[in-house]
């Protein structure tokens, strides 16, 4: 199959789909592959580079004779339309985003799978986009934090006296926040963390911080089979505010990563919360795409309450890019082989496989993913 790797058109996304060493692969696999021109330039990959691994560089037109398009993010509906009916699209598709943009692929009868939506099983892991952007996510976050903060987070014993540790809060301790805590540690911080999930308890003492929460039934029960945290009562929600509000006023960082799949982020430090922390003090919002784990927090925005720096990250990938599309680029290579006829090397994917049948989004006309079925209880 030909396979086309677009150039990213969304505002300040620098990632790319592909990268020399995955192309290279996919053309020693038996397919072919064309690169628009200049897809790889904000991720230091030259068109040449891209050339030499064994691509047709197209200045426009990749994506009319493509058999199945590849990119980091959504389509726009100029991309949609320029596809061939048919055609296969692997990409964020970011489906619980606006609508009109997931049915303009049905329609257009895109076959079109969601990298959000590869389940969370350990046959797929090397294909989990979503672990391998939240990793580099967390870890940028930290140092984002470091940067935005005007003290240093390790102690430091000096002839002109003594720096204290900075106190990192992390919330959220999915795969970004576990990776969050351990470049904390790295930094010297001193370190502790939330979730609802009871899992994370252990996870975040083995990396040395502090486990916060309160431990009752419903936190004992908050996980769903996926591995994903469950919405918290009103009543929880209290009971946790009031637990965490005295620990976030003694913190110098927090950062936020706390996501529901599906739904807005949970509020998780509010604007008094904020507004208790010394001046100096930063949050670093990573959940802000969703609906924010602080309401003050703006998307890509820095606010300033009282001195406190409040900064929300849209895209955090996007800020080291040559990582994130290495990575993404291979979750991609891992999933290709599910995608082709292993004799022809057509485009056929392998619908009776779960991995394809769970992060399949439109086929033949129609959204066929259970979130989009009619009367779905999603
Ligand atoms: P996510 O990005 O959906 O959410 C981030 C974190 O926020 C989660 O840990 C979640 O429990 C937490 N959260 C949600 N509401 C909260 C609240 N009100 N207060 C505090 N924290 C809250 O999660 P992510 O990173 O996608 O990971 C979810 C789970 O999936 C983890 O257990 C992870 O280890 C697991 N996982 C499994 C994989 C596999 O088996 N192949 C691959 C990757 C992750």
């Amino acid at each position: 199959m030909r396979i086309a790797i677009l150039k990213e058109s969304a505002p300040s996304e620098t990632r790319v789909a592909a990268t020399p060493d995955t192309v290279k692969k996919i053309v020693a696999a038996g397919h072919g592959v064309v690169v628009q021109a200049g897809a790889g330039v904000s991720a230091s990959v030259p068109d040449g580079s891209f050339k030499a691994a064994g691509a047709e560089i197209a200045a426009d037109g990749a994506i009319t004779s493509a058999d199945l398009v590849l990119k980091v993010r959504r389509p726009t509906q100029t991309e949609i339309a320029a596809m061939k009916p048919g055609a296969g699209l692997v990409a964020l598709l970011d489906p619980y985003g606006e609508r009109g943009g997931i049915d303009a692929l049905a329609k257009a009868k895109i076959d079109a799978l969601a990298m959000e939506f590869i389940p969370r099983i350990s046959r797929a892991q090397s294909m989990d986009a979503l672990s391998s952007q939240a990793n580099l996510a967390g870890y940028r976050a930290v140092i984002e934090a470091a940067a935005l903060y005007g003290r240093a987070f390790p102690m430091m014993m000096t002839a002109a006296g003594t720096i204290a540790a900075a106190r990192v809060f992390i919330m959220g301790v999915g795969v970004a926040g576990l990776q969050a805590i351990a470049t904390a540690r790295r930094l010297g911080a001193v370190v502790s963390a939330t979730d609802v999930r009871p899992a994370t308890k252990e996870q975040v003492a083995s990396l040395g911080a502090k486990f916060v929460a309160v431990e009752d039934e419903e936190f004992k029960q908050a996980e769903t089979a996926a591995g994903y945290a469950k919405p918290m009562s009103a009543e929880y929600q209290a009971k946790q505010a009031a637990l965490v509000s005295e620990h976030i006023a003694k913190q110098d960082i927090v950062i936020t990563t706390a996501l529901i799949p599906g739904r807005a982020a949970p509020v998780l430090v509010t604007e008094a919360q904020a507004k208790s922390m010394r001046p100096g003090s930063v949050v670093v919002d990573l959940a802000v795409a969703q609906g924010g784990n602080c309401p003050l927090s703006k998307p890509d925005e820095l606010v300033e309450t009282g001195g406190v720096k409040i900064m929300g990250f849209s895209n955090l990938p996007a800020r080291l890019p040559a990582d994130s599309s290495s990575l993404y680029a291979r979750n991609f290579l891992a999933l290709l082989p599910l995608l082709a006829d292993k004799e022809t090397k057509a485009f056929a994917p392998h619908w009776d496989d779960e991995i394809v049948q769970g992060a399949m989004l439109s086929r033949g006309g129609a959204l066929v993913h259970p979130h989009f079925a009619p009367k779905s209880a999603a």
